[in-house]
């Protein structure tokens, strides 16, 4: 199992494995399988049905973080802290340690660069280990009127440089970095110590996140240019339950091996 030092000391040696999951059931699949979970609020889209993840609230994060770790006892939990948790660091401290003390998640992420530094200050200080999320960061998409990739210019690059210098100085342990030119994306994980895990963000982060349901192809609605489909998961789904639809209609489930 993962701990804060050995996720720091993958940087230049090896990449992190990163997966989100928001129940018991898919997280005890992915297991030991990969090196993070993160119980990601955009569970409020997949999951919940809703176009953005802003309406995720601290409630629902806990609930899905706690299903995440019975299914998951042997693999890093980082819990997202959702919109509107962590506005100001008196209602980060209370929101970060509501998480920490009614589910043993091992860290919590909070997006944000150089103006969300003093969060992950006052965290870290008192004892929450905090993962940081720089980029495209679909918490502020509604405020910059859409999903929008940056560092297209040099001075996007150097925005996204200071703002993961400042989370670092911060004491972050590892940094999201989504939706990133990939020049930018490795200049900003040359310029930092902690590793950068990278989703939308090119080849050279120190690692990788991906929404499970975009991974296994569950989650039809929209499907990212970044994302790659290991399963046609829906597919597979729609046909079982289709051929379950006939066997029940036509009287062929249950037959003999299903009877009591
Ligand atoms: O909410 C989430 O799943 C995330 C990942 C996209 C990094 O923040």
């Amino acid at each position: 199992m993962r701990t804060i030092t050995s996720i720091k000391n993958a940087k230049n040696s090896e990449k992190l494995v990163v997966i989100t999951a928001y129940d018991a059931l898919f997280a005890r699949l992915f297991d030991q399988r990969a090196d993070i979970i993160l119980v990601g609020d955009s569970l409020n889209n997949s999951f919940n049905g809703q176009n953005d993840t802003l309406s995720a609230d601290i409630n629902m994060m806990i609930y899905h973080t706690k299903a995440v770790l019975r299914g998951a006892k042997n693999t890093f939990v980082i819990s997202d802290m959702p919109f509107a948790s962590y506005m100001d660091e008196k209602t980060a401290l209370k929101n970060a340690s509501k998480i920490y003390q009614q589910t043993s998640a091992h860290a919590v992420k909070i997006e944000g660069g150089v103006e969300r530094a003093h969060i992950v200050k006052a965290l870290v200080n008192n004892s929450i280990a905090v993962a940081g999320h720089i980029g495209l960061m679909p918490q502020f998409a509604r405020s910059e009127g859409g999903f929008k990739v940056k560092g297209k210019d040099e001075k996007s690059m150097q925005k996204l440089i200071d703002d993961a210098k400042a989370i670092e100085d911060a004491g972050a342990f590892c940094i999201v970095i989504e939706g990133v030119k990939e020049e930018a994306a490795k200049a900003v994980t040359e310029a930092v110590k902690i590793p950068t895990i990278g989703i939308g963000a090119g080849r050279y982060t120190d690692g990788q996140v991906i929404v499970w349901s975009d991974m296994l192809g569950f989650f039809e609605e929209f499907k990212p240019k970044f994302v790659k489909r290991y399963l046609n998961g829906a597919d597979l789904v729609k046909k079982a339950v289709e051929q379950y639809a006939h066997d029940v209609k036509n009287g062929k489930f249950p037959d003999d091996e299903f009877i009591y």
